[in-house]
């Protein structure tokens, strides 16, 4: 809708709205990275480093930039990252993810610490739902949750490998967040500021753990690093993605990596494809830009899986920077919430727009047509 592009045209359009529109716990919680945020900083500059040089006089340019990936035809290489609580963000996320991803073909990744549980968000992002999967400690509850994945027609698996201890993120200790938030004077007096986010919680309810509650009782999950450190954290070595690998049928991701050895690793192990993503400046304060982990890693899978990408993706430009450097396709987490916060449910399928209209005139502009005549553009320092 040109009135919404010509009012919003960039993600830090949406970014300024959101912010004035969330309460403090739920902007804390998404914006923030861990430590000095050096890691999340980086992101951006090692981003906007990547120079794409044009190439002029090609007459009328057709991009085309749909893009099958396991077997399903997508609208773009751009998918919506896995997010964690999500419905604390932005009440009722999950399901306008779910809903925008389906309508306009990009995956959603339903994070294991989402709001919604996957019984409900899979039906509605139907062959576009993936799931991310915090790896359980108990060998019990880790068989249960991906036989129950599997039951529900999830085909595609993300193993996030990047937590292996929960972060400090010293910003969200501050914010004191907590699912469902503390009722007290903070809540209301957040919620009497921020009526766009409470309609929205009143609409869906107080965000909980969809996925989690089936397991353990809503009262540890209070206080989720705890939890996360308690239950998801510090389990994943190769032995046991090897056993989430001969559990689960369909395909299996393994996100957070940043390190070619690993990269080679995951290969061994018979994984499907290789994730290339810091978490956002979220773990690890003295973590690289993850796009400058991007290319050596490319290098060393060399075409043998498909590789995806995130961490600190803001813009088309950005989404092709990635592309260009060897990434197949390219997520964003907080691009697709500062639309949501911004503007609702339309806010997501708009994030997007602004994300594809971006690429295809950085095509435009470069004289490429295809993502491969992408990866000719990059300079070279
Ligand atoms: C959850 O995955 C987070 O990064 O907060």
């Amino acid at each position: 809708m040109a009135e919404l592009m010509d009012r919003f045209p960039a993600i830090s359009d949406l970014e300024k709205r959101a912010k004035r529109r969330s309460p403090v716990y739920s902007w804390e919680y998404l914006a923030s990275g861990t430590g000095d945020e050096a890691s999340m900083h980086r992101n951006r500059e090692g981003l906007l480093k990547v120079e794409l040089s044009p190439q002029f006089l090609k007459g009328v340019i057709t991009p085309d930039i749909t893009t099958t990936m396991f077997g399903v035809e997508h609208s773009a290489p751009i998918g919506a990252a896995p997010i964690g609580l999500s419905g604390l963000i932005w009440p009722g996320s999950d399901q306008a993810l779910a809903a925008a991803a389906a309508k306009h073909k990009f995956p959603q990744v339903l994070s294991t610490v989402a709001t919604a549980s996957p019984e409900v968000v899979k039906p509605i992002a139907g062959d576009y739902g993936w799931f991310q999967l915090y790896p359980p400690k108990e060998p019990t509850m880790r068989d249960a949750l991906v036989d129950r994945v599997a039951d529900l027609g999830y085909q595609t698996m993300v193993v996030t490998a990047d937590v292996p201890a929960p972060s400090r993120r010293e910003r969200q200790r501050k914010a004191q967040i907590r699912v469902p938030p503390k009722i007290g004077p903070r809540l209301v007096v957040q919620t009497a500021l921020h009526p766009a986010w409470t309609l929205a919680m009143l609409r869906n309810g107080m965000p909980g753990f969809g996925t989690l509650e089936t397991y353990v009782d809503s009262k540890s999950l209070a206080n989720l690093a705890g939890f996360v450190g308690a239950s998801l954290g510090g389990t994943l070595s190769w032995e046991y993605l090897a056993a989430v690998r001969e559990r689960f049928d369909g395909n299996i991701v393994v996100k957070g990596i940043l390190d070619p050895t690993d990269a080679q690793r995951c290969l061994d192990e018979g994984v499907d494809a290789v994730w290339v993503s810091n978490h956002g400046g979220r773990q690890l304060e003295a973590a690289p830009a993850a796009i400058d982990t991007l290319a050596p890693i490319v290098d060393q899978v060399a075409g043998r899986a498909p590789i995806f990408f995130d961490s600190g993706v803001r813009s088309g430009a950005d989404v092709a920077r990635a592309l260009a450097l060897g990434a197949d396709f390219v997520f964003c987490g907080r691009s697709f919430m500062f639309g949501l916060a911004a503007l609702g449910p339309p806010g997501v399928a708009h994030a997007f727009d602004i994300l594809v209209d971006g690429l295809l005139n950085v095509m435009h502009q470069t004289g490429c047509e295809t993502i491969d005549d992408l990866r000719q553009r990059v300079v070279t320092p």
